[in-house]
């Protein structure tokens, strides 16, 4: 049961995006509201799978990491075709030009490598294979802050509260590991 509610929870993003662009048709620059609303929610999701570990004793959110984590694969999923279909309309070597040119898009995309990774070898079999390399969430997490502070003109006072809770997150978890480490 608790399955299936963050089931549909996950979901309630995708179909807010659907319902704004195809029925209330309210949106003036689709192609930025997509972005906004598929590259924040992948953001979101991805931080909160870092801080399942640290509230555990709270709530056990444990059993659902995995399908938490794929939430936030496929949010930024989104935000690539986006990228591909919309934005480049399907240009291959558009894609790629900007990929090699610009260093916002590239920290994108090595970020977006790096979760596709994580996504293919996360069955039970591969996960017990190559869980150590799934450490580089952490570089992507980085990579993808770098990346949404470089999508700014400028800093909102709620972008500056995520930035703060991005920090406050990353703390945590530094703590949580020396603590670990150390066996305190
Ligand atoms: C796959 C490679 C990626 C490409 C090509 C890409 C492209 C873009 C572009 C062009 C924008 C600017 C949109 C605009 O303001 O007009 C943007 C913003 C953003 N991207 Fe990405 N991105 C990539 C990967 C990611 C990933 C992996 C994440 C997170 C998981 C992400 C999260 C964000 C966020 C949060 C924003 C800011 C949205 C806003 O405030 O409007 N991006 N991205």
């Amino acid at each position: 049961m608790k399955r299936v509610i963050l089931f549909l929870t996950l979901l309630i993003p995708f179909f807010y995006l659907l319902v704004e662009l195809f029925i209330l048709q309210s949106v003036t620059d689709p192609i930025k509201y997509i972005y906004t609303v598929t590259g924040s929610t992948a953001t979101v999701i991805l931080f909160f799978t870092i801080t399942i570990s640290l509230i555990r004793k709270y709530i056990n959110l444990i059993p659902y990491r995995r399908m938490i984590g794929l939430y936030g694969f496929f949010y930024a999923f989104l935000h690539l075709l986006n990228f591909y279909i919309l934005d480049a309309e399907l240009d291959f070597s558009f894609v790629i030009k900007e990929s090699l040119d610009k260093p916002f898009i590239y920290l994108g995309m090595i970020a977006f490598f790096i979760l596709l990774f994580m996504a293919l070898t996360s069955t039970k079999k591969l996960f017990a294979k190559y869980n150590k390399y799934h450490k580089f969430v952490y570089l992507a997490l980085i990579l993808i802050t770098i990346h949404f502070i470089m999508a700014q003109k400028s800093l909102s006072i709620l972008q500056f509260i995520y930035i703060g809770i991005i920090l406050l997150i990353s703390y945590c978890k530094l703590l949580q590991q020396i603590i670990n480490k150390n066996k305190i």
